[in-house]
């Protein structure tokens, strides 16, 4: 198995702009290490990555497998300006997931899409996630942490039965090995060519460029269990999905919490 070593993720990171990184042979959560940091002070951008998580998280309070040496685990501490416009919060969301497509299509001529808010599907089927955090203290936000996770070899991918939608690898999908070293470093180089443009009109039009099911009638179900069918119609300003109802309306709906399914899932079976 090709595993990450210590010395090829400091060589990946090797001339990045961050105040503190660190690499964990295994860990529970990196998103838990990067909060730990922030509590103690941090303040710059800082990066944790795993080679194994044990009690990885994902969106909605479900688990996320890391198995040793089999995907690339990490999160970053975000730096943000004080004056940081907290509209743009939803839009933080985006940035892992059209970092990674980027980093996918620049170094294996892939053509990934954004399962919004932040899956990466490729071929239909789940390659990667992202958890986005936030700790607040009141009104004042104190961290900003973007966690992901990219399913590099087969064996990252968990039984099929145990998951709420189909998912992959990169290296599943290109039947070959991939260099997790490149791959890291391109996704983190996308993602500071993004942090700083996250206001612009032309980060919100790369991440609706990618989005999947664009056009089509998908199903939404929010966490209050509200069922909605309508076409995927763009973004908000804000990063909010806007759909196109059955009566030609379009209604907007925030990211957090909510299930997204194309109603008719023929790529996935
Ligand atoms: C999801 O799709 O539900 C989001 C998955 C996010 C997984 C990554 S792996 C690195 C970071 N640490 C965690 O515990 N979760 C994120």
């Amino acid at each position: 198995m090709k595993t990450m070593k210590q010395a090829e993720f400091k060589k990946a990171i090797a001339g990045l702009p961050l105040e503190k990184s660190a690499y964990f042979a295994s860990i529970g959560s990196t998103n838990d290490v990067v909060a730990e940091w922030a509590r103690e002070g941090a303040k710059g951008l800082c990066l944790a990555f795993a080679n194994e998580q044990t009690s990885g998280r994902g969106r909605a309070g479900r688990h996320w497998v890391t198995p040793p040496g089999s995907a690339l685990a990490f999160s970053l501490l975000l730096d943000f300006a004080p004056s940081f416009d907290q509209s743009l919060l939803g839009r933080v969301s985006g940035l892992g997931a059209l970092a990674v497509c980027e980093a996918l299509e620049n170094l294996y001529q892939l053509a990934p899409q954004i399962k919004w808010p932040n899956d990466v599907l490729l071929e239909g089927k789940k390659v990667c996630g992202v958890l986005p955090e936030t700790h607040w203290s009141g009104e004042h936000l104190q961290a900003l942490i973007l966690g992901i996770g990219i399913n590099v070899a087969p064996s990252s991918v968990p039984i099929q039965e145990a998951l709420n939608f189909p998912a992959t690898s990169v290296e599943d999908v290109l039947k070959r090995r991939v260099n997790f070293g490149r791959l890291l470093r391109a996704t983190l180089g996308r993602l500071l060519g993004w942090k700083d443009l996250l206001e612009s009109p032309e980060f919100k039009k790369a991440w609706e460029q990618r989005l999947a099911y664009r056009g089509e009638v998908v199903r939404l179900e929010s966490s209050q269990g509200e069922m909605v069918e309508a076409e995927l119609h763009s973004l908000a300003a804000d990063g909010s999905l806007k759909l196109r109802m059955q009566n030609g309306d379009l209604r907007t709906f925030q990211g957090s919490e909510i299930q997204l399914r194309p109603l008719i899932d023929s790529r996935t079976k």
